[in-house]
């Protein structure tokens, strides 16, 4: 089993002993044992070498997607599994039926990045099913699962899953925080959504 884009191996820490990560990032990956410094774009193992492979909130950051799909068809066995979790932002929501207290919103309202939260880092493909079907003609993509999960609790938890998920100016962080906290209180709902994809190749 493969894990993709491992990052510090909270996924890999859950798998089979046997499992092993790659992640672009050294920083990352130097200092968990089973893990090497790779890209998606280029795999350093040999053809069909895995039978799964997971890939945790990363697919959809990825460039040159056709590239990464021919990695994967290439190191999986004939019928392995690809198996992504995806992110979907927070709950789909018209603004005027929106939690009022849903800092998701709010904070990437602040950070400039709705309506819809665009612009979107990578390829929309990597997003929906039908973005699958185009990028893996030939693999079996079985339908999306949609999870909403509820990440509310106290501002300062709520701010950490915030802050650490989407890349903030380190010169406006403070005032981004003072600005959700004002909007959100002590104890803010957050609502996000994410999708589990599964795809078998040919
Ligand atoms: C949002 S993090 C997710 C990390 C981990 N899977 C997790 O859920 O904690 C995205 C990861 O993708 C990695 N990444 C981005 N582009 C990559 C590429 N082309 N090849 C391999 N890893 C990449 C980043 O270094 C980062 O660790």
């Amino acid at each position: 089993m493969l894990d993709l884009a491992c990052g510090d191996g909270e996924l890999l820490a859950h798998l089979s002993a046997e499992a092993i990560g790659i992640d672009v990032s050294f920083d990352e990956v130097r200092h968990l044992g089973r893990t090497a410094q790779a890209r998606a774009q280029a795999l350093p193992f040999a053809d069909h070498a895995f039978d799964t492979i997971t890939c945790h909130l990363a697919f959809m950051l990825f460039e040159d997607l056709p590239q990464v799909v021919a990695e994967l068809e290439r190191v999986l066995a004939s019928h392995g599994e690809f198996l992504a979790v995806l992110g979907g932002g927070p709950v789909a929501e018209a603004p005027d039926a929106r939690d009022p207290r849903d800092a998701f919103h709010h904070f990437l309202e602040i950070l400039g990045r709705l309506p819809r939260h665009a612009p979107r880092f990578g390829d929309p493909r990597a997003r929906s099913e039908a973005g699958w079907r185009a990028l893996m003609p030939g693999w079996t993509i079985t339908p999306f699962e949609r999870w909403q999960l509820d990440l509310g609790g106290t501002f300062e938890e709520v701010w950490e899953f915030l802050g650490s998920s989407y890349e903030v100016d380190p010169d406006r962080a403070e005032a981004i925080r003072a600005e959700l906290h004002a909007r959100c209180g002590d104890r803010p709902t957050c609502n996000a959504v994410v999708f589990l994809a599964r795809a078998i190749a040919p």
